[in-house]
């Protein structure tokens, strides 16, 4: 497979007085995807936002909509976020006792599926799973919260997973989110990651969103690949 990255613009760092417009500075400044941060008050402690803001930034923008679903019971979400708008949905292997059914389920809705791994859950919990998905997302931080910092000993489980993929002959992406700055992005690339989630450094960079966007592009691959 070519090499391949996406960026993907988290919205929790994002100004949402001002949803629309910061999410258009961000697709202005090159961003590929849009990631939206579902928290429940229960898998994680925060509460955040549901399908109506999914559905905002679906009028917002044509680019594709990276739901990460950090919640208890995801299975009864999956429709509603298949009508605001989702392309990919990813749920917490952490959050799903019947993940194989719950990834059909979303493929079934016509969206593409991602499962994603707490810092402390190992690879091997997608063994079973790898044709069911789309997308394989590697928590670099614990889930929760933007601003926190980059977790290193996520570099090895990065290769593991970018291992487990290639064994499988899956061409599922190898997403990372958390901590990613110009200087852990390429390091997480290095180690076989291909979508960089990021929030504070696109939201909340110095210099401006579309600044924040281009200091990720620069020190990530020079093609950009759309999902
Ligand atoms: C964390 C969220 C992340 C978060 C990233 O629970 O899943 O997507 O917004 O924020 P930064 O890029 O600031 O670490
Ligand atoms: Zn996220």
């Amino acid at each position: 497979m070519p090499e391949r990255s996406v960026v993907s613009a988290s919205i929790l760092a994002a100004d949402f007085t001002r949803l629309g417009s910061v999410i258009q500075a961000a697709e202005k400044g090159g961003v590929d995807w849009i990631h939206v941060d579902v928290m429940d008050g229960h898998f994680v402690p925060a509460l955040t936002m549901g399908p109506v803001v999914v559905a905002a930034c679906r009028r917002a923008t044509r680019l594709p909509l990276d739901v990460h679903l950090m919640v208890e019971k995801p299975e009864n979400l999956l429709q509603a976020f298949a009508e605001a708008g989702a392309d990919t949905l990813t749920v917490h292997v952490e959050a799903c006792p019947q993940l194989h059914r719950t990834l059909e389920t979303i493929r079934g809705l016509g969206m593409k599926a991602g499962a994603a791994l707490n810092p402390g859950t190992p690879v091997a919990a997608l063994e079973e799973v790898i044709p069911m998905l789309d997308l394989i997302l590697i928590m670099t931080v614990d889930p929760g919260a933007y601003g926190q910092p980059f977790i290193e000993t996520t570099l090895a489980k990065i290769r593991r997973a970018r291992a487990l993929r290639e064994a499988a002959g899956s061409e599922a992406w190898i997403e990372v989110d958390g901590g990613m700055t110009s200087e852990t992005a390429p390091r997480a690339a290095a180690a076989g990651a291909e979508a960089f989630v990021a929030a504070s450094a696109i939201f909340h960079h110095p210099e401006g969103i579309e600044a924040g966007v281009a200091a990720l592009r620069r020190v990530l691959q020079p093609s950009p690949a759309r999902a």
